[in-house]
């Protein structure tokens, strides 16, 4: 999630800042900012572009040798000038630039609010501002010791780097959940999110671990814990070159995407879900739960892969929840003058916040008197702006045009609100809820262990890479996933795909079985595992090829089909999330092999802003 980069040495700052932030606009970003410390401290920041900021930037910030700069991924507070980093504390003592999120902010906001501190700004970044310079002046301690005291104070993630203008030969860098490098020079530092910004310069790097607090002067730096017990830091030495890490050392945003879900599942749980409390917290809900928790009916409205997240949500609301759902395409919702009652609640799924068709389904449904919320992965964006409330997915930014960590994540999201309204109706026990909630945390590693097995996949993508048809097939929560591994297999490797119900292949599909073309089954381990066993025999009976999504340890299918993709075992509300995994690689590794353009698959674009 975006970009952090910091400078104390001899060289002028700004242009060190510049270099650093362009390096780092690959992560994906809405606003940029920079603070340096020159005759005084002067900063700059604007919503947009890197190159939208350099036109603000005038010669009171070339003197400087001691800056920060920060590219804003917004997760409070839509992106505005006001919104982006670097943020200064109320009394201007302090300038801090952060990753990630305080998930405690509002809190802390008001309390800081109650002892008449001032704010700017909606975002969390600024209350940890305040807070640091609160201590700093009420405890009359110096600035290293009182950023330390706010972050004991602190719940959530962060990688930040603080200057304070009473001390203004150091930075102060401290990381907890988001990354932070430090590039060791010759009586000179550089800090950023990762080492892009920083091999031009040093290959010797420091990286920082959670817990981690850097006190950095140009001719020393200082590593401690936030307990102030101080540690050797360990200099390690960059073995990549600057061509390698655009994409993280990945060869594509997809796969980086990808191998990102752990991260991003965890990131939308952050603050939501707490295994030592009874209950899910979605702050965006707050002031409608009383209808969502009545609603009659909700009508799940999306396109494309947010359409399959809302055929996982069907599945979810009415098997926990007890709500009748529809899920409809925007693009037909908008235009079939449907039915839309008061007492529906409409959920628009989107990861950019921006596509024609969903917009313009919100805005009919809304002009029938609908509530409408939103489950959107940027802040700030047309969707979260026309809805009447909403859950954020905290994905991060997606850059590859195939979606991917957005799709489980906006899983996560519907999952989270499914379980929320089941526990307030008293539809799941204690005892199943600290179950689900435990299966529910667990999530990100057992993705882990799936995509450890990414080169297993690889191989059997190899074999497939000149298939010129192929059949998805799932039952239950594994249906949305059948459509989604065919969507992803289309839209970039170009070979026709086809997602089906499992029990429908008899009703059609079932003419095109043949010895070449792949029938992709998504068969894990659920309450019809018998059903989906006779499909595959019946595939198999007609000499068709079969690749298996199966649950870990299943000989059954493992001993029928001719391929098996193996996931860990996991409660069937959770199954989409793990089985679209496979399915998510095998697409990658073939349209990589038929050399297609991963990234930027032909035609597509990441976000269809037109009808
Ligand atoms: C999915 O891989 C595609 N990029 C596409 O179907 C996408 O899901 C669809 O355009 C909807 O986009 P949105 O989630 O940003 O609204
Ligand atoms: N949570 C902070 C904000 O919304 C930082 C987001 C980021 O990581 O850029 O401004």
């Amino acid at each position: 999630m975006c970009g952090i980069v910091g400078y104390i040495g001899e060289r002028n700052a700004l242009p060190v800042l510049i270099n650093g932030l362009k390096r780092l606009e690959y992560r994906g970003y809405d606003s940029a900012g920079v603070a340096v410390l020159g005759e005084n401290l002067q900063i700059r920041k604007c919503k947009g572009k890197v190159t939208d900021l350099e036109k603000h930037l005038d010669k009171s910030l070339q003197s400087g040798t001691v800056g920060i700069g920060h590219t804003r991924w917004a997760t409070h507070g839509e992106p505005n000038d006001v919104n982006a980093h670097p943020h200064e504390s109320h009394h201007g003592k302090f300038v801090i630039i952060h990753n990630g999120i305080i998930e405690n902010y509002s809190r802390l906001r008001d309390r800081l609010i109650e002892r008449d501190v001032k704010f700017k700004s909606e975002t969390d970044t600024e209350v940890l501002a305040n807070l640091i310079e609160f201590i700093y002046e009420k405890s009359e301690v110096g600035a290293e010791l009182a950023v330390r005291l706010a972050l004991s104070k602190v719940i959530g993630a962060y990688g930040l780097v603080v200057m304070c203008k009473d001390e203004p030969d150091k930075l102060i860098a401290a990381r907890k959940g988001s990354p932070l490098v430090i590039g060791v020079g010759n009586e000179e530092y550089f800090l950023a999110s990762d080492a892009t910004p920083i091999v031009e310069y040093t290959k010797s790097v420091i990286y920082l671990n959670d817990g981690d607090v850097a006190i950095i002067r140009k001719e020393q730096l200082i590593l401690k814990t936030l307990k102030n017990d101080e540690q050797g830091p360990t200099v390690q030495q960059l073995n990549i070159d600057i061509g390698e890490i655009d994409k993280g050392g990945y060869e594509h945003f997809m796969l980086k995407e990808i191998f990102e879900q752990p991260k991003s599942i965890n990131d939308t749980f952050r603050g939501r879900v707490r295994s030592e409390e009874s209950e899910i917290h979605l702050g965006g809900l707050y002031n409608v739960l009383p209808k969502l928790i009545e609603a009659e009916r909700i009508i799940i409205i999306g396109c494309g892969t947010s359409w399959h997240a809302g055929l996982v949500g069907e599945y979810l609301f009415e098997d926990l929840a007890r709500i009748s759902v529809e899920v409809e395409y925007a693009s037909e919702f908008r235009y079939r003058n449907p039915i839309i009652n008061h007492d529906d609640v409409v959920i628009a799924i989107s990861q950019s916040g921006e596509t024609a068709d969903t917009l313009a389904a919100i805005r009919l449904a809304k002009e029938r008197g609908a509530m409408v919320l939103g489950i959107c992965n940027v802040v700030g964006s047309s969707i979260p702006r026309e809805t009447d409330a909403g859950v954020y997915t905290h994905a991060g930014p997606e850059i590859g045009v195939a979606s991917t960590k957005a799709f489980t994540c906006q899983v996560t999201v519907l999952a989270m609100m499914a379980i929320m309204i089941s526990r307030k109706k008293g539809l799941i026990t204690d005892e199943r809820y600290r179950d689900i909630i435990r299966e529910f945390t667990e999530i990100p590693g057992k993705i882990e262990k799936i995509l450890r097995h990414n080169h297993d996949i690889k191989k059997v993508a190899e074999l497939f890479q000149n298939a010129t048809n192929s059949l998805y097939l799932g039952r239950g929560y594994l249906f949305p996933v059948a459509l989604e591994g065919a969507l992803k297999l289309k839209e970039i490797s170009y070979i026709h795909a086809e997602g089906y119900p499992a029990a429908e292949m008899k009703h059609g599909p079932i003419a095109l079985i043949d010895t070449k073309m792949p029938v992709v089954v998504v068969a894990t381990k659920d309450s019809s595992y018998e059903k989906i066993v006779s499909n595959i025999q019946e595939v198999k009976a007609r000499n068709g090829v079969v690749i298996a999504v199966v649950t870990e340890g299943d000989t059954v299918i493992k001993n029928m089909a001719d391929h098996v993709f193996e996931i860990p075992q996991v409660d069937n509300i959770f199954a989409a999330l793990l089985s679209v995994v496979p399915l998510q690689l095998f697409s990658y590794y073939i349209a990589v092999m038929r050399g297609c353009n991963v990234d930027q698959p032909r035609n597509l674009a990441k976000s269809v802003t037109v009808e």
